[in-house]
């Protein structure tokens, strides 16, 4: 995986037809999308229950891109190795979601994953800062995590601008996760944002069968961030 700013698409499958993730996550790719976001829910973490890393991996034959894999479960360490199997190219699991992060990271990169934090709207940037020479990405939430469909957290844009600054010159990616919408996506990636997971704004109004408005609304999400950039 190469690393870059440029702004990159990455539909959450949680707004997909879950019937049909294989064909869905083919469709996404095919109306231009660069990641596939997979977000695995716990109900314990959060209060909704998705999937777990059998479905990841049945899925995995279907993703060229990346598998960015978001992990809203705690505890979270015993399960890493299973979503590794599982094809995950990315790992991203959250701050708040056990006591030992840096081990958590180490424990990702040492399975062969690119390493991700995710932070929730109430954590500061502050929780970045031991761990910033081990991580890949940082998934700065936009909602409280659990369910799609919520509304943008205004309050994480200033966030992002700090996170940005602590990172300077390393090549860490910043991802950011609900609510993301042509209105909101130029303000994330004004303040240093580079991956947009859309979940709804993407799926919205199309279907596998008919796949196109998935391409138009990736573009317009693309358009308006990049014209910010
Ligand atoms: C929220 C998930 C998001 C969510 C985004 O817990 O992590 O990835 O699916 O959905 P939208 O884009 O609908 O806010
Ligand atoms: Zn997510």
């Amino acid at each position: 995986m190469p690393f870059d700013r440029s702004i990159k698409i990455a539909p959450s499958i949680l707004a997909s037809d879950f019937a049909n993730f294989g064909a869905e996550c083919e469709a996404i790719e095919a109306q231009g999308c660069d990641w596939v976001h997979v977000d695995v829910m716990d109900g314990h973490f959060v209060p909704a229950i998705t999937f777990g890393p059998a479905t990841c991996a049945a899925i995995r034959p279907h993703i060229k891109t990346v598998m960015d894999v978001h992990l809203m479960i705690a505890p979270v360490d015993a399960y890493l190795k299973d979503f590794a199997d599982a094809g995950a190219d990315i790992l991203t699991l959250h701050a708040e979601a056990g006591p030992h992060l840096h081990r958590s990271l180490q424990h990702i990169r040492a399975l062969g994953c690119k390493a991700g934090v995710a932070l929730n709207p109430s954590t500061p940037a502050s929780a970045l800062e031991y761990v910033m020479d081990l991580v890949d990405l940082v998934c700065v939430m936009t909602v409280n995590p659990g369910f799609g469909g919520q509304k943008f957290i205004h309050s994480q844009v200033a966030k992002t601008a700090e996170i940005r600054a602590m990172i300077g010159d390393r090549p860490i990616h910043i991802e950011i996760d609900g609510g993301i919408t042509p209105q909101t996506a130029p303000l994330m990636a004004a303040a240093g944002a580079d991956v947009l997971v859309a979940g709804s704004a993407v799926f919205k109004g199309g279907s596998v069968n008919n796949p196109a408005p998935y391409g138009d609304n990736i573009r317009a999400i693309r358009a308006a961030a990049k014209a910010a950039q």
